[in-house]
């Protein structure tokens, strides 16, 4: 499969808006389900509620399909068929399309979306990685890039080292562990001097955000990318707005990054070089919002 013409194509591809009354229909129906757990099943952010979703749930169970092993390409791993259609946001608009669609166009997005705040850097750290989907789609739009991967979930690591290895790209794309919340931990010496991003990470550490953003600063990146989710900067005149509220207060992410970032910038210890919302997600809640800076 000739992965970059086809990423070429999808992105040029006329995804149409939905409609009115698809949109409040899907909105009404997730702002229900959001208030359902609210009331029912109020979740609580813990270190071992991460673990148990992620570690032992999501990665633990990509470890054991290894699904990379059937696939012919990085492509066709990230973004195996799937027609299944969904109201996505693809452009900062509102689309019912594909599910192989939208991330064969996301791919390409996240690719020219850190290129164009990364500073002309080779090297990138994610912080908070997984196995590596953004550093696989990363690595499909900057071959020439070295990817570096941290987490703190070991089925994560594991997984990610396999797929890098599988594909021959261990000398490209490698990960290692990291407690973001633990400023002595060793894996924190690896960022220096280096741009650093994250992408729905710190959504997951609501009760540490300011020691981890602190422990970043202490570990004097060059430049970090944080996107994240969030309810700071949501305009709640606006209906998709509210549904990403309830939606992000039902299930414990973070509310406070950009503002201790904003804080920060005030106190002299941040410079901010960007601030953004993300024009694209795969649902109709909880897109995220970008702050590039770097410690001063
Ligand atoms: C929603 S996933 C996002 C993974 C990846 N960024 C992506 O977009 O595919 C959140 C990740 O943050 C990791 N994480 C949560 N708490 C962490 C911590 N204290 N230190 C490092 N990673 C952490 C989880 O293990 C999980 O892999």
């Amino acid at each position: 499969m000739n992965t970059h013409a086809t990423l070429r194509n999808a992105i040029n591809a006329d995804f149409a808006p939905a409609s009115l009354p698809d949109r409040a229909a899907t909105y009404a129906l997730d702002a229900a389900r959001s208030i359902g757990r609210l009331a029912l099943r109020r979740v609580k952010r813990t270190a071992d509620v991460v673990n148990s979703e992620y570690n032992l749930s999501h990665w633990q169970r990509m470890l054991s399909a290894k699904a990379w092993t059937t696939a012919a390409s990085v492509g066709d791993f990230l973004i195996p068929k799937n027609p299944e259609l969904g109201l996505r946001k693809v452009d900062n608009r509102i689309c019912r399309i594909a599910a192989d669609d939208y991330y064969r166009y996301r791919a390409k997005a996240l690719g020219e979306l850190l290129a164009r705040h990364a500073g002309g850097a080779k090297e990138i750290v994610e912080l908070g990685a997984g196995y590596g989907y953004n550093l696989l789609a990363l690595h499909l739009n900057h071959p020439d890039w070295t990817l570096r991967g941290f987490d703190i979930a070991p089925n994560g690591v594991a997984a990610g080292r396999e797929i890098a290895a599988h594909y021959g790209l261990s000398d490209r794309i490698s990960f290692d562990r990291i407690d973001l919340t633990d400023g002595n931990d060793p894996s924190y010496a690896a960022i220096r001097d280096k741009v650093v991003f994250t992408y729905f990470c710190i959504e997951q550490i609501p009760y540490d955000v300011r020691k981890v953003v602190d422990n970043i600063i202490a570990a004097r990146p060059k430049r970090v990318i944080n996107i994240e989710p969030t309810t700071e900067l949501l305009d709640l005149s606006n209906p998709r707005d509210i549904v990403s509220f309830l939606y992000i207060r039902s299930v414990d992410y973070q509310t406070q990054l950009f503002s201790t970032l904003n804080d920060y910038e005030r106190q002299g210890r941040v410079r901010i070089l960007a601030r953004e919302r993300m024009p694209f997600a795969p649902t109709i809640h909880n897109d995220g919002f970008l702050y590039c800076w770097e410690p001063t």
